[in-house]
């Protein structure tokens, strides 16, 4: 196989049946989506009626989305007043997610991210989560412009994603975590281990932090920010997050 033949979301149907299980052993995987879910619903406007509408943009196998799920209630809000459109481009994946139980208001959606914000009107989402999404979409610039044109305004965009571009130290970690953990694990769990070689250089080559704050700036969202974790993901994993100007 050439690596022209190799189809990510095709990876990421042999990886689905592994999927949770690999990242239960990802320390802090859980508790940072629930961070980066959290900083979304902060930042949703409700409509009269106590509502909002989210799409969470490459949802896999609905861990994301079960985030954003617990993040809601823990602002307090009632499970069946927010309706999520799960997206993703994996079947297999997406297969994982409508084996799980949902309340009320979710859709699982197999398709491409920026294709399926083609379809939306503007000004039609109050917030738009993508975890782990940004890296892997090849017209990164598309995405972004099409979630700013979806949101409206006064809506939030929350991005979270591995970068280590710029940084010495978190290219180190990420190289050594991926060849002495990740990649051998991916063996041992028998998951798709060139899907888990991919993720390694996906992230060594990801931009920057600055350069997808960047990004959002230039799609015209604002009050742009980021944040990062403790433990090795320091300086690894991060969250960003912009919004629509109301
Ligand atoms: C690492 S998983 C993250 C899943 C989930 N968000 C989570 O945090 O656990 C990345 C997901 O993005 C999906 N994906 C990659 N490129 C995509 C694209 N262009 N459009 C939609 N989904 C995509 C993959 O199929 C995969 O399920």
């Amino acid at each position: 196989m050439t690596a022209h033949d190799w189809v990510l979301a095709d990876a990421f149907d042999r990886a689905a049946p592994t999927y949770d299980a690999m990242v239960a052993l990802s320390p802090g995987y859980h508790e940072q989506l629930r961070t980066a879910a959290d900083a979304l619903v902060a930042g949703l406007p409700l409509d009269e009626w106590g509502t909002a509408r989210v799409l969470d943009l490459g949802c896999g196998s609905g861990a994301s989305t079960q985030a954003l799920l617990d993040a809601w209630a823990a602002a307090g809000y009632e499970s069946g007043s927010i309706a999520v459109a799960g997206v993703d481009a994996s079947a297999g994946m997406i297969g994982e997610a409508c084996r799980k139980t949902w309340p009320a208001g979710m859709d699982f959606v197999v398709s491409d991210a920026v294709e399926y914000l083609r379809t939306l009107p503007d000004a039609s989402v109050d917030g738009v989560l993508g975890a782990y999404l940004l890296r892997n979409v090849p017209d990164r610039q598309a995405l972004v412009e099409e979630v700013a044109r979806v949101l409206v305004p006064g809506g939030t965009v929350v991005l979270h994603d591995y970068s280590v571009a710029g940084s010495r130290r978190a290219r180190a970690v990420w190289a050594a975590v991926c060849h002495a953990v990740i990649v051998p694990l991916a063996a041992i769990k028998r998951s798709d281990v060139p899907l888990h070689r991919y993720l390694y250089t996906s992230v060594r080559d990801f931009e920057s932090v600055a350069d997808i704050c960047r990004r959002l700036q230039e799609a015209g969202l604002t009050d742009v920010r980021h944040r990062s974790y403790r433990g090795w993901q320091d300086g690894v994993v991060h969250t960003v997050a912009g919004g629509r100007p109301a």
